[in-house]
């Protein structure tokens, strides 16, 4: 009985040994809009990189750097000419990567479409995952990630991380100092809650006035696509073991708090 066709098919070699492979994918997003996502694998460095163009002219990159358990979502925001801003305002933020979301770089770059032009939908909804980061990422950047520190390296210090991870994150061979003396937390003032109602003691950029004044600035990305687990089929070809069939896929969204030193800085993406 033929169970279902393919759209992607996971060709499963182990005499080869994976190359590194670029898919390029299109992907229709909630809007309706479709949108091109280039997804790269690098088996040697055990990465994966998802990149995409959005209409609104921002661009995002995440890489997931599978050895060393660091996601590195960058996003690059072209400023607003009539605003009187120029250039780009580049931010990157690191975070724990969550485990068996994402497939791995050896199975992802294993994939082929069958066919190229088709429009995608993600089969799951993830929902929103959101990360209110506490510090500059400093030089922990590199001693966690090689691969998110050159990834990010772009966006200079407006490298955040959440200080809670750090602990997540198991010590690396030949490193002594230990991460946390790496990072630079935000002020304290921009960590504390108000004891009453439990919201942060500093305004976020949306209410603040003062355009001179520090807030939480916020950020949202959203992935409409991207391959977040295998599917295993049971069947005649290995004579009813269960195989690799094929992949699942799936759509987060992405919610970043993060200080700013004047809500000026805090860009036309809130
Ligand atoms: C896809 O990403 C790879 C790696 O970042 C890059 O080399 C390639 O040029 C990209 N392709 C397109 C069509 O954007
Ligand atoms: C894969 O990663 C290695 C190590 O960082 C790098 O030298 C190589 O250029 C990367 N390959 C591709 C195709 O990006």
């Amino acid at each position: 009985m033929e169970i279902f066709i393919l759209k992607i098919i996971l060709i499963i070699n182990i005499f080869i040994r994976p190359i590194n492979l670029q898919l390029l994918i299109n992907v229709k997003n909630q809007g309706g809009d479709v949108m091109q996502e280039n997804i790269t694998a690098n088996v040697s460095e055990d990465t994966v990189t998802l990149d995409f163009l959005r209409l609104d002219g921002v661009y995002v990159s995440q890489l997931v750097d599978f050895t060393n358990e660091v996601e590195a979502m960058k996003v690059i925001i072209p400023s607003e000419e009539e605003l009187g801003q120029s250039g780009y305002q580049i931010l990157c933020f690191l975070t724990h990567a969550a485990q068996a979301d994402f497939i791995a770089p050896d199975a992802m770059a294993k994939l082929r479409q069958k066919n190229p032009g088709t429009v995608r939908v993600a089969e799951e909804d993830k929902g929103w995952r959101q990360t209110t980061v506490t510090a500059w990422a400093g030089r922990a950047t590199i001693l966690l990630s090689p691969a998110a520190a050159k990834h990010c390296a772009p966006a200079y210090d407006k490298v955040y991380l959440r200080s809670a991870d750090l602990t997540r994150w198991a010590p690396r061979p030949g490193v002594e100092q230990s991460y946390t003396s790496e990072v630079t937390p935000f002020p304290a003032h921009a960590l504390s809650f108000d004891t009453s109602d439990g919201n942060p003691t500093i305004s976020v950029c949306m209410a603040e006035k003062d355009a001179s004044k520090d807030c939480i600035c916020h950020l949202e990305v959203c992935v409409n696509w991207y391959p977040c687990g295998l599917k295993y089929c049971k069947g005649k070809p290995q004579g009813g073991l269960s195989y690799r069939c094929g992949i699942k896929t799936c759509h987060r969204c992405y919610r970043y708090h993060f200080y700013v030193r004047r809500r000026d800085a805090c860009l036309n993406y809130m």
